[in-house]
């Protein structure tokens, strides 16, 4: 009985996570639209957690290859917004968006050679499948993959 009741939350938690992350709503902070989204698009604070946050924006120096420091006030107002918008959906500390377990669990029926093709090239580039990614909505009527069309489960 006990085990039972533990599966089904543990099912309904999941079930409420995925249901959340499709639509994350879009990002209001202008300053993290500018400076965080130059190279790559803006990603919405609710796709990672509060300690992954903080620990990304403590090593601006050393971003996935390069140098995307900033000014010490402008680190901590951006900080500040993504920490305090930040989801609680999965525990630990991920350097990536796509190295969470649900990310990995969405993606997996997805053939590595549709992401690592010219027009997508990394799981970064969500917007390459995702349509809405820059307003946050990531359910599955707005995905169009290059070279694929629209996914269907
Ligand atoms: C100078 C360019 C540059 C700037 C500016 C930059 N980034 Fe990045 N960022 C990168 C690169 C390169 C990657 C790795 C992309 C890949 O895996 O293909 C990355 C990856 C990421 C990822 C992980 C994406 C994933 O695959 O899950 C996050 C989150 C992220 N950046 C947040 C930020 C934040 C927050 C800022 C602003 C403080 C920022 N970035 C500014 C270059 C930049
Ligand atoms: C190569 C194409 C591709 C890229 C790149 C990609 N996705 Fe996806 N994503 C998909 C597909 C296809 C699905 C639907 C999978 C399924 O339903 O089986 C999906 C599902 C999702 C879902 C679940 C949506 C729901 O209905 O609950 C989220 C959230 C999501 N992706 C976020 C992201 C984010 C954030 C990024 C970038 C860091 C990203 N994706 C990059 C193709 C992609």
């Amino acid at each position: 009985m006990k085990t039972t009741k533990i599966a089904l939350l543990t099912v309904f938690a999941t079930l409420s996570l995925f249901a959340k992350n499709e639509n994350v709503g879009e990002v209001n902070m202008p300053l993290y639209k500018k400076e965080c989204g130059s190279c790559h698009m803006a990603y919405q604070p609710k796709l990672l957690n509060q300690p992954s946050w903080g620990k990304m924006m403590d090593n601006l120096k050393n971003h996935f290859g390069t140098d995307a420091s900033l000014e010490p006030d402008e680190t901590a107002k951006i900080r500040d917004y993504l920490t305090k918008e930040s989801s609680y959906g999965e525990g630990g500390i991920h350097d990536k968006i796509s190295s969470q377990r649900w990310f990995v669990k969405e993606h997996r029926k997805i053939s590595p050679s549709l992401v690592s093709q010219p027009a997508v090239k990394s799981w970064a580039n969500c917007a390459a499948c995702h349509k809405t990614a820059e307003k946050g909505q990531y359910g599955e009527r707005y995905i169009n993959i290059p070279g694929y069309g629209a996914y269907r489960d």
